[in-house]
């Protein structure tokens, strides 16, 4: 499971979202397909899903959109909130290797140990975040970042395109 192992794993993963982003049309479809493909793909990568910002909400808030793991409590989250919260509220990305120790963490499943959480911009501004939970401690590693990384700023640039 060490990512370090695995270089070319990696760079085949990049270029088959590379490719699912050449091959949808919607936003929606690409959020859908990516969900299904990196939860498949990647036994460690056990919650994988997509919140985005509800336009117009006061205060902030991001809705579960298409996901692939357990049914979440957390289909809402202000950003004032969670890992998810302070992702979206930031523009960075958070990574959490030991969600115990995180007092921002809102657990969604006893079995989650690690999460890490990404923004997708559209024309610079947030407009929602990749979350991904693992039942591994610190399972997200730089070449995992790299890969979520990507994939959030290939949907955010199918956004703008849309
Ligand atoms: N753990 C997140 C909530 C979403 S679930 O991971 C699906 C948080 O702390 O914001």
């Amino acid at each position: 499971m060490s990512s370090s192992a695995e270089p070319h794993k990696y760079e085949e993963l990049r270029k088959a979202v590379d490719r699912l982003s050449t091959e949808v049309g919607m936003p929606d479809q690409l959020m859908e397909r990516m969900v299904q493909f990196l939860h498949e793909k990647m036994l460690k990568y056990n919650w994988v899903g997509f919140y985005m910002l509800e336009p117009g909400t006061k205060p902030p808030t991001l809705a579960l959109g298409r996901f692939r793991g357990a049914m979440t409590p957390h289909t809402r989250i202000p950003l004032d909130q969670g890992i998810c919260g302070a992702a979206a509220a930031s523009g960075k990305t958070v990574v959490v290797d030991d969600v115990r120790q995180d007092s921002r963490y809102l657990a969604c499943s006893l079995e989650t140990k690690s999460e890490i959480v990404v923004p997708i911009f559209v024309r610079g501004s947030v407009v929602g975040e990749l979350d991904i939970d693992s039942h591994f401690p610190a399972a997200f590693g730089f070449e995992d970042r790299e890969l979520i990384e990507h994939c959030a700023q290939l949907v955010g640039k199918h956004m703008e395109r849309a």
